[in-house]
């Protein structure tokens, strides 16, 4: 059986940075580190550092001491602040993408413009962001969102969530333009996604089927899957405990990828199974 991975699976270079981070953080660890929610949707590899030690919390309640990561999500200002009223080290590892984002949205807010992000309003990433305007910001997720808002003079700067569709992106580009008089517009869109995307659909193409691996939860594993089906049978999996032989070993070219979720470790496990599995 021919197995091959696709050209870009699993982290993408902000998630590892963030996963590297908290890991050094972990093995240096005298006093208690947290993180401020999960580090990833990936079942597996949370479990690995809370082994290790890490705290997940969701908020911060009371006095806590130590240091504490910031997932490469990023958090809102009021967050920092608060931060920094505690006796914590804090450990950055906001994916400089999404920094630039709040950077542009801060600089863009002191300035007196309006901010629109275009994204998921229940995505923390988005919701980090909005903290960087007062949460003042217009969210529109579809072009039907931008409807239920009223427009004015105001200059408008419009930024989109790294993870944002493309497709879906310009769309929305367009009907803002041609609503709102005084609007820039700052592709802030991440290409780790897209890239994902494109090489899962490259390879969905020639491999008889795909195994896609990734949380459940994770919604950028989920699109993967949906990519990949349109093209030849697809098999979602958390691990490898999960494959079912019986119905993979039929197909002689299989193909593999990951959710930006995904450690490499979790992917060389799955090929080293279906490989000496498969004989
Ligand atoms: Fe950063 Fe792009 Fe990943 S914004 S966290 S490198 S998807």
């Amino acid at each position: 059986m021919k197995i091959e991975v696709a050209e870009f699976a699993g982290f993408c270079f902000g998630v590892k940075r963030a996963m590297d981070m908290a890991w050094k953080e972990l093995e240096n660890a005298k006093e208690n580190i947290y993180s401020l929610g999960q580090l990833i949707h990936n079942t597996q590899a949370v479990g690995k550092y809370k082994e290790k030690g890490l705290k997940v919390i969701d908020a911060v309640e009371g006095k806590i001491s130590g240091s504490i990561i910031i997932r490469s999500h990023g958090v809102s200002l009021d967050v920092y602040n608060a931060l920094k009223e505690q006796n914590v080290s804090i450990v950055d590892a906001t994916c400089p993408f999404v920094k630039k984002i709040q950077d542009i949205v801060y600089k863009s807010f002191s300035e007196g413009k309006a901010i629109v992000i275009v994204g998921n309003p229940k995505h923390p990433e988005v919701i980090g962001i909005n903290g960087w305007c007062k949460n003042s910001a217009k969210i529109v997720k579809t072009i039907d969102d931008i409807e239920s808002y009223s427009w004015d003079d105001s200059e408008y700067s419009v930024v989109a969530q790294t993870t944002m569709n493309i497709d879906q992106y310009e769309h929305i580009k367009k009907k803002l333009t041609a609503t709102v008089d005084h609007i820039e517009f700052h592709n802030t869109i991440c290409l780790a996604t897209k890239e994902r995307q494109d090489a899962s659909k490259i390879l969905s193409k020639k491999a008889q089927a795909m195994i896609v691996i990734g949380g459940y939860h994770s919604s950028n594993t989920q699109k993967l899957t949906e990519i990949c089906s349109q093209n030849c049978p697809t098999f979602h999996v958390e691990t490898k405990e999960e494959l079912d032989m019986s119905l993979i070993s039929s197909y002689s070219h299989l193909g593999i990828t990951a959710g930006a979720s995904t450690p490499d470790w979790i992917i060389t496990e799955v090929v080293e199974y279906i490989q000496e599995n498969s004989k």
